[in-house]
């Protein structure tokens, strides 16, 4: 059988970390694909001569043209630019957009039947547009950003109870900005919610509440400290855990950035919600319950990816 085909549109610093992991796991051949010419090329020879000393056998390939990613399973986008310190991720916007406008026809030209997800910010904006201008189903194109926000708050959390990450499960819905929704009540700590632990002594309602905001804020804290860019382990750890959840059918139930098509009484926008990721692509939107509070901000959040969208139709039009 044919090794699968991962196409990373975006070569930069989350695209390397993408294509050394997909390498170090086996996911599939890989092909980069960046509009700085050599750079893709350099990073794919580089990644494929750590290959014989980690033991994987995986195809990398670098590309400055559209048709290498020609019938990839999955394409990951990380195309655009980054943050710097005092920038928010709407900053991003207008420039970004543009970028989604090329990826979008690069991916219904050649990958038309992949399982496509974005990375690129302001995400849930740049994902709902990317979707329009690629024309492929809804349920294949998707966006990372609630992995990344609970894997944020799982750490956090674990530090606090100093108990392993592993324990940790953590759900933080809404949009990828400082509005995102660290739900408290379906966080647990091997299975007990954290409104639980907080009776129970082993931390306070003001940490908790403290690690919420610090989780909200998270990618501003690594692009402050890094000056130079924004964060990309993680990143890219997070959208290999979707893409292996798709390519080996594991119906995993993460929070991602999906279409919602009257689910949490929305239609035709993406916002961070839990789904099941399998063969299928996004095969079910799980609805849960939010109490009062909850609502408000996940409301709160919402209004914020709606003003992200109308930037973008007042930009183009053609995506209204
Ligand atoms: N087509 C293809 N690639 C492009 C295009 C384009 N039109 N425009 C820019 N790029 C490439 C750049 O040449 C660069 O190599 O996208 C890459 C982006 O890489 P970095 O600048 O290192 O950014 P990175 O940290 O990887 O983040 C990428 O993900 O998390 C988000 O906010 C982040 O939007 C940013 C994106």
């Amino acid at each position: 059988m044919a090794r699968n085909k991962i196409a990373l549109i975006g070569s930069g610093m989350i695209g390397g970390t993408l294509a050394h992991l997909i390498g170090l796991k086996e996911l599939g051949d890989v092909v980069l694909f960046d509009i700085a010419e050599g750079v893709p090329q350099g990073k794919g020879l580089d990644i494929a001569q750590s290959a014989p000393v980690e033991g994987f056998d995986a195809r990398l390939q670098g590309a400055n043209d559209y048709s290498a990613i020609k019938d990839a399973d999955v394409c990951i986008v990380t195309a655009g630019v980054p943050r710097k310190p005092g920038m928010s991720r709407d900053d991003l916007l207008g420039i970004n957009l543009k970028v989604m406008e090329q990826v979008g026809a690069g991916i219904k030209k050649y990958a038309p039947k992949a399982f496509v997800i974005c990375i690129t910010n302001p995400l849930d904006a740049m994902v709902w547009a990317l979707q329009k201008f690629s024309g492929l189903p809804k349920t294949h194109v998707v966006g990372m950003a609630g992995v990344l926000d609970s894997a944020r708050f799982r750490h956090f959390l674990a530090d606090e109870f100093k108990v392993s990450v592993e324990d940790v499960s953590a759900m933080t819905l809404g949009g990828h900005g400082d509005d995102m929704v660290p739900l408290t009540r379906y966080s647990t700590v091997a299975g007990i919610p954290l409104p639980d632990l907080v009776k129970m002594g082993w931390t306070t309602k003001e940490k908790l509440d403290a690690i919420v905001e610090r989780t909200r804020k998270g990618g501003g804290e690594i692009v402050g400290l890094l000056k130079s860019g924004s964060a990309y382990y993680a990143p890219a750890a997070s959208a290999v855990s979707m893409a292996e959840a798709y390519l080996r059918d594991k119906k995993r139930v993460l929070p991602c950035a999906a279409h919602l098509s009257g689910q949490y009484g929305l239609k035709d926008m993406y916002v961070g919600v839990p789904v099941v990721i399998g063969a299928g692509g996004v095969e079910r939107v799980i609805e849960i319950d939010f109490n009062k509070a909850e609502q408000k901000m996940f409301e709160k959040s919402v209004a914020a990816v709606q003003g992200l969208c109308e930037a973008c139709v007042a930009i183009a039009p053609n995506l209204g």
